[in-house]
């Protein structure tokens, strides 16, 4: 059932009424896990990997394995487990994961099985609808989530960069020196940035828009946009 069907079904309840039955409903695990696309992805055979394959994979596969694990996320764990993964206290906050092969096997059994309590199911199991490829792009999204507050030493410089970047996109003169300077500040400060899991490398806001960011006008506002996004995101 979705969101919108069930709010039109009870027209008469009011905002606070929806969300509180809507909360009942996820609790109780009563929701379809949506499909995550995952042909991007190089395969992984039938039998389940002990590890996560994508945490030590080519960057370009790794790359894909976070942007395909984002969507995976967003559709399938976030509705209990938090935007950005950031929990909201219904369930554990899993950038906090372990990024290690104990880690990796305690997120592979919840993540097929879920957990049932008393006979109430608080996360409904995924095995049989998604399959480990979808599984471990979400735990490569999940684990390179940046370590709480790991940005906020650059806050500051950031929203400058942020700044000249729009300048930039609207049409003030920046030259390729001025861009690739500024790219790699960005690089150096990504690097700087940890994951709470341990997990080797960082995906944050810094290390994408650095890959974003190129000569072109649209290119510095997608950087910028970045930049914006998640400055607000951490306030
Ligand atoms: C309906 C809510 C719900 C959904 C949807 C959900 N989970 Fe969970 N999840 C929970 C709850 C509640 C727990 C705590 C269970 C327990 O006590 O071990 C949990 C536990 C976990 C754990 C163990 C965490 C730890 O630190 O012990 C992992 C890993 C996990 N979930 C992954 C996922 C992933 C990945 C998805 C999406 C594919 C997902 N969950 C979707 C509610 C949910």
């Amino acid at each position: 059932m979705s969101l919108t069907a069930t709010l039109f079904r009870r027209p008469a309840l009011g905002l606070v009424g929806a969300v509180a039955f809507v909360s009942v409903v996820y609790a109780h695990g009563e929701v379809t896990p949506q499909p995550v696309n995952t042909e991007a992805l190089p395969d992984l055979g039938e039998e389940w990997l002990p590890e996560n394959p994508y945490r030590n994979a080519e960057k370009e596969v790794w790359l894909a394995a976070i942007e395909i694990g984002a969507s995976g996320y967003n559709q399938n764990c976030a509705r209990c487990h938090g935007l950005g993964a950031v929990s909201g206290g219904l369930a554990p906050d899993l950038r906090y994961l372990e990024a290690s092969d104990y880690g990796d096997e305690w997120y592979v059994e919840r993540f097929v099985h879920g957990y049932t309590q008393n006979g109430v199911t608080k996360m409904p199991g995924f095995g049989d609808l998604l399959d480990q490829k979808a599984a471990w792009a979400i735990r490569t999204y999940v684990e390179t989530r940046p370590d709480e507050g790991a940005l906020d030493a650059h806050n500051d410089r950031l929203k400058q960069i942020r700044d000249q970047l729009a300048e930039w996109s609207n049409g003030t003169a920046a030259d390729a020196d001025g861009i690739a300077a500024v790219q790699a500040e960005l690089a150096a400060i990504a690097e700087q940035v940890e994951t709470a899991s341990g997990a080797p490398i960082a995906d944050s806001i810094a290390a994408k828009a650095a890959r974003e960011l190129g000569d072109s006008p649209e290119s510095m506002k997608r950087a910028a946009e970045t930049l914006t996004v998640g400055l607000s995101a951490a306030q």
